[in-house]
């Protein structure tokens, strides 16, 4: 894969630490967008729609867990399905959808997974802040510095 596919399969669910589980995508790729290319931030916020939508041309079906997890006649809400219709048509559409498709190995309990094995790419393609991420002035250093220090009041 392009290094930006791995590096957006690495931090695709920032957005799920701390405080935040709705709208996980949304919240991930503003965190990272100051950071990587804008096709890594894209893709970050199409895949929490395309999770839902099978992609049979690249194997990847509708997940199982969703069943368990959502029941069998759950539909996403309307702005999931716009996102959907949306990221369908879009030029970087491939880039979310590796997103989905490689996503199934973090679940698998058997792999093995060194974060050394990523940090060249990760070192070529996020650009990390001097000041360190929170310290920077950029539009997201807000969402930082509240997982840095979550219980700061005001
Ligand atoms: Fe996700």
């Amino acid at each position: 894969m392009d290094e930006k596919v791995v590096l957006a399969c690495l931090v695709h669910d920032i957005g799920v630490i701390g405080f935040i589980r709705a709208d996980h995508g949304y919240w991930g790729a503003q965190m990272v967008a100051p950071y990587v290319d804008e096709e890594v931030s894209w893709a970050i916020r199409a895949h929490q729609a395309l999770r839902f939508y099978p992609d049979e041309s690249v194997g990847y079906s509708y997940p199982e867990s969703y069943i368990k997890n959502f029941g069998a006649d759950y539909r996403p809400d309307p702005y999931i399905e716009e996102e959907y219709k949306r990221a369908r048509d879009h030029k970087w559409y491939m880039t979310a959808r590796m997103i989905t498709v490689h996503d199934i190995y973090s679940f698998d309990p058997d792999v093995v997974v060194e974060l050394e094995e990523f940090t060249d790419i990760i070192g070529r393609n996020f650009k990390q802040p001097k000041e360190g991420l929170g310290w920077d002035s950029s539009p997201s250093a807000h969402m930082w510095r509240t997982l840095i220090r979550p219980t700061r009041y005001l």
